[in-house]
């Protein structure tokens, strides 16, 4: 039997110390998505346990969206940042991990439970000395604010409570599970926000989503980060995965970014530098000689045919797990894209 875990405030916590039963706990906590039903942060323990592992899965995810962000040429305006739901803080640490402390100059984190508050603030103090950290209730104007892994638990409190802190903002970083209801959950947002932010990302325009024709129903928009490299042969993840019944080799993840401004959009909704661009949704398909892409366009989401002659190296990079992000080029009648340009991927 493994020993109880006696983490103190502040102890790193090991696989050794790992307590099982506490992440088995959480875990069937987060499956009952929990709305609106109070907390489930019952101890430091428990929230140390979850930084150590489901937590540090979340982070590949906001690893993945931060790399895109990167990849468009976007980066959130200098001002504070808001980590809102932060649960331990996993999301607002890496996002200042990826811009530097003096992007933000200081760091906010906000949840229904004290407990997550203290013990999110106290790792960003740890991991970033020149930060200024502060907990908060309260919704302050401007700044960025990050939201990971908390639409499923909002009821209808809670969904006032997040619009008014995301009115209040300057742009938004929103990272939720890739599963069906959770994406849909996403996109229901972005047509709320719409009108008054700009929408930097996953979408190339800022029309009404695509997903939202009838003929995508069976569709969510998601996408796969990958695992630090090396990940599948660590025995102690290997163990965690298991038990936690999630696979570690894909991680599927929901997003949406938002702005007030980024570069002025055109008429037709095209989000500026993206015009005439399209964005990969899940991963594409691969058959003999070609692949089946679900494109995600200003127009539409639909699935099109890119050949395999035509685009060798996109095909390499999709075996590989590190097929393109974006695509550029023109849909034939018969459903076959032609690229020209790609972004993301290698
Ligand atoms: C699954 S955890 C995710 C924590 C963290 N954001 C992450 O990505 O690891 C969801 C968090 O949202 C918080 N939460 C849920 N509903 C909330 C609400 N109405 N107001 C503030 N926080 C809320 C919970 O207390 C919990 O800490």
């Amino acid at each position: 039997m493994l020993p109880a875990n006696p983490s103190p405030p502040g102890a790193s916590l090991s696989w050794a110390t790992l307590d099982w039963p506490r992440l088995d706990r959480l875990r069937a906590k987060f499956l009952a998505r929990a709305g609106g039903q109070g907390s489930y942060w019952t101890s430091r323990e428990d929230l140390a346990n979850y930084d150590f592992t489901y937590a540090q899965r979340i982070g590949w995810k906001w690893d993945a969206v931060l790399r895109e962000l990167r990849l468009r040429g976007w980066q959130p305006p200098a001002g504070p940042l808001l980590d809102w739901g932060c649960g331990s803080g996993v999301a607002g640490r890496r996002v200042v991990e990826f811009y530097g402390v003096e992007q933000f100059g200081m760091l906010r984190v906000s949840d229904r439970s004290r407990l997550a508050m203290e013990f999110a603030a106290e790792r960003a103090r740890e991991r970033f000395p020149g930060l200024i950290v502060a907990r908060t209730d309260a919704v302050h104007a401007g700044g960025t604010v990050v939201i990971s892994h908390v639409v499923n638990e909002l009821d209808d409190a809670g969904r006032t409570a997040l619009r008014a802190v995301i009115d209040a903002a300057d742009a938004v970083i929103w990272v939720e599970p890739g599963t069906y209801d959770d994406s849909r959950a996403l996109i229901d947002w972005r047509e709320a926000l719409r009108a008054d932010f700009a929408v930097v990302a996953p979408c190339t325009h800022r029309r009404e989503c695509g997903m939202l024709h009838a003929h995508n129903a069976p569709h969510w928009c998601h996408h796969f980060a990958a695992p630090p490299p090396g990940l599948s042969a660590d025995a102690d993840w290997v163990r965690f995965g298991r038990r936690a019944g999630i696979d570690l080799r894909k991680v599927p993840y929901s997003f949406l970014v938002l702005a007030r401004s980024v570069t002025p959009t055109d008429t037709n909704g095209a989000t500026g530098a993206f015009e005439g661009w399209s964005r990969v949704i899940g991963e594409p398909r691969l058959y003999k000689g070609f692949a089946r892409v679900l494109d995600c366009a200003a127009e539409d989401v639909r699935e099109v045919g890119v050949q395999q002659r035509d685009h060798p190296e996109m095909f390499r990079a999709i075996k590989k797990g590190h097929g393109p992000t974006l695509l550029h080029g023109a849909v034939d009648a018969r459903g076959w894209k032609r690229l020209d340009r790609t972004l993301g991927g290698d």
